[in-house]
């Protein structure tokens, strides 16, 4: 079967696909796609809509009133320097990494209308072009043939540790330690055991723990391997 010229890089909060998924981009001249941030944009946009996205399955009617939205507005990843993502002419870059949007972006992300709104989104920025996505199910469900597949772990520990030093930096620390940890193991809990594309490696996918590693190391180590495995297909 034909593979897909893409790095699925998937793994919980923080493990730090995406320091390290910009790098492996630039060394190997991939577009870079951020998924979470995708998530995050819809879970952003749709917050004024009202409906209660923590309850375990939606009705039709808040099916209707989502539909219609992805219907009347525009999303766009990338599409000018420096703009993330944007809300027809809303710049969404730095209002997403804000801590509710990241808990709303966890709860809505269960829901199979968002996923394939999103699913569509993420394959059409792709078409055929080389690529590498991070996020929780690429490696699983958006691109299950990938060349490569790597799941990117780290104790809940540490990435709770990183989150408080990146939030921090951006003046942004508005919650101690403890609960940017237990935001963290709330996430993964959800991310894990919702029905749909859950997050878990992918059978033949790649387990790098990062705890300990250096970012180079783990850099190196997905080049090589695409490297290699681009040069046998
Ligand atoms: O990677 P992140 O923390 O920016 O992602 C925010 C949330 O979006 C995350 O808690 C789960 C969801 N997400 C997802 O379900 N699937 C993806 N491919 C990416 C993110």
């Amino acid at each position: 079967m034909k593979k897909d010229q893409v790095i699925a890089l998937d793994g919980p909060s923080g493990s730090g696909k995406s320091t390290v998924a910009k790098l492996v981009a630039k060394q190997l001249n991939l577009i870079y796609i951020d998924t979470g941030a995708m998530f995050r944009a819809v879970a952003y946009a749709l917050q004024h809509t009202g409906i209660d996205f923590t309850k375990p399955k939606l009705d039709s009617h808040d099916e209707q009133i989502i539909q219609s939205f992805f219907h009347d507005h525009r999303f766009q990843f990338a599409a000018q320097p420096g703009v993330l993502v944007q809300l027809d002419n809303l710049n969404l870059t730095d209002v997403i990494r804000e801590h509710h949007v990241s808990k709303l972006a966890s709860q809505i992300s269960k829901h199979k209308v968002i996923r394939d709104f999103l699913a569509e989104w993420q394959r059409s920025i792709v078409q055929d072009r080389p690529a590498i996505l991070d996020g929780r199910d690429i490696g699983t469900v958006i691109f299950p043939n990938a060349v490569v597949k790597i799941f990117l772990t780290a104790s809940a520990q540490e990435r709770a540790q990183r989150r408080f030093e990146e939030l921090k930096e951006r003046g942004q620390l508005e919650h101690d330690f403890d609960s940017i940890l237990n935001d963290i193991k709330e996430r993964d809990h959800v991310d894990m055991t919702r029905e749909i594309a859950p997050l878990k490696k992918a059978n033949d996918g790649i387990e790098l723990d990062s705890t300990g590693k250096t970012v180079t190391d783990m850099v190196t180590f997905i080049v090589n391997l695409w490297n290699q495995r681009k040069g046998s297909l």
